[in-house]
């Protein structure tokens, strides 16, 4: 364990304040950043009664290069909790890279992950440091068993990843990085490269094991398109979501048509603003025993190109706590050293050894 602190960046929000829960329960000190002195005086205190040590509070807006580096001055590393990624996670990466500080995060967004590799990529080799976006529950399980389910057939001919999830609930910070996925401009791995995904519509289903059963899905534009062909040899990778995930039971049926209108509204961005503006009206996110109720399956199946096929799958539930844990036990691993450049989860870390960390919080993974 290092005796630097860690940074948390958007202290203040749902996500930030249990990032803050996991770094006490691990016994780490922590730096608390975010643009508001006064909420992030109250996520000190909320800290410190949960056992935490609370090195120093450090007020930087997103605008302030000066002010984040100074804030992440002396960490190991920067846990980055405020999104949508799309407009915080530049300035913060940067700042992390001047301050010789290594970053993970909590985004979900695939074009911020995708920037990671490709514009900051040199810069974090040269610097010495790591960075890992999307290790929150996007997509640390999903990321890990693409690699070990992958990884038994390559070279394969496709990989396939489906989610699978339960009695989701999001909060507004969810809400506005969802707005901000689903105007587009996402990419999918195919035939070796990656290319502009379809804007059409795409329906599939998908056999998840007993009791889920059969599921409608849709595309999903995740971080395991840009991150599993970095570490798993594939002419291409297919990524599904069911649609009782993202809409309520009246709608699930017909979410896969109303994707594309609902993607060339959110392209205007005054509609968008608008959205977001009202999400500031809605609860911050669920309460802690909805919270807990989730649950979650992710399925990869893996083709080989000599016919070869493996498969598995990895539950688990608490989507918002888990994103807490592998968000933090990330930071510590990177804290200890030998890992430097952008990465995916399962490049940086080895993928059995990180969960079987999680089973304690009731993850569980299979070879099917
Ligand atoms: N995919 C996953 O598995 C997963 C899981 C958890 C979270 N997330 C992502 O993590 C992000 C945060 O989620 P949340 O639920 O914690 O949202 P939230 O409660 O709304 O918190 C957002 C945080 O970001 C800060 N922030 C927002 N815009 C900012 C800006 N322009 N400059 C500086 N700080 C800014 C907020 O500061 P103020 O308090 O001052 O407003 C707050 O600290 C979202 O992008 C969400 O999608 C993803």
């Amino acid at each position: 364990m290092t005796d630097r602190p860690i940074a948390i960046y958007g202290a203040t929000g749902y996500t930030g304040k249990l990032v803050a829960q996991e770094l006490a329960r691990r016994g780490a000190p922590m730096v608390l950043s975010g643009r508001s002195p006064e909420k992030l005086e109250a996520a000190a205190e909320a800290a410190r009664a949960a056992g935490g040590e609370v090195v120093r509070t450090a007020p930087a807006a997103i605008d302030d290069p000066a002010a984040l580096i100074g804030a992440f001055d002396g960490a190991a590393t920067v846990i980055n909790a405020a999104g949508p990624f799309v407009f915080t996670g530049a300035p913060v990466l940067r700042a992390a890279i001047a301050a010789g500080v290594h970053y993970v995060d909590t985004t979900g967004e695939q074009p911020w992950i995708r920037e990671t590799f490709d514009r900051f990529g040199p810069d974090l080799e040269r610097a010495g440091v790591a960075a890992v976006a999307g290790m929150g529950f996007d997509y640390v399980p999903g990321d890990l068993l693409c690699h070990l389910v992958g990884r038994a057939a390559e070279p394969l001919r496709e990989l396939i990843v489906a989610y699978d999830v339960q009695g989701f609930d999001p909060t507004r910070g969810t809400m506005r990085s969802s707005l901000e996925m689903l105007k587009g401009g996402d990419v999918v791995y195919e035939d070796g490269d990656w290319v502009p995904a379809p804007t059409g519509v795409r329906r599939a289903s998908v056999v998840f094991p007993a009791p889920i059963g059969r599921r409608t899905m849709g595309s999903y534009p995740c971080g395991e398109q840009i991150t599993v062909p970095r570490h798993v040899r594939t002419r291409r990778v297919v990524s599904l979501i069911s649609t009782r995930a993202l809409a309520p039971p009246q709608a699930e049926q017909t979410l896969p048509y109303l994707v594309p209108g609902l993607a060339a509204a959110l392209r205007i961005d005054p509609l968008r603003e608008g959205i977001s503006a009202k999400i500031g009206d809605l609860p911050e996110g669920p309460p802690e025993d909805a919270r807990r109720a989730v649950r979650w399956t992710i399925v990869c199946f893996a083709r080989g190109e000599d016919g070869a096929e493996a498969r598995g799958l990895v539950s688990g539930p608490d989507i918002y706590g888990l994103t807490a844990v592998t968000v933090v036990h990330g930071a510590l691993l990177l804290a200890a050293g030998g890992v430097s450049g952008a990465h995916a989860p399962a490049s940086a870390f080895d993928a059995q050894a990180f969960l079987a960390h999680l089973a304690p919080f009731g993850v569980h993974w299979e070879r099917a």
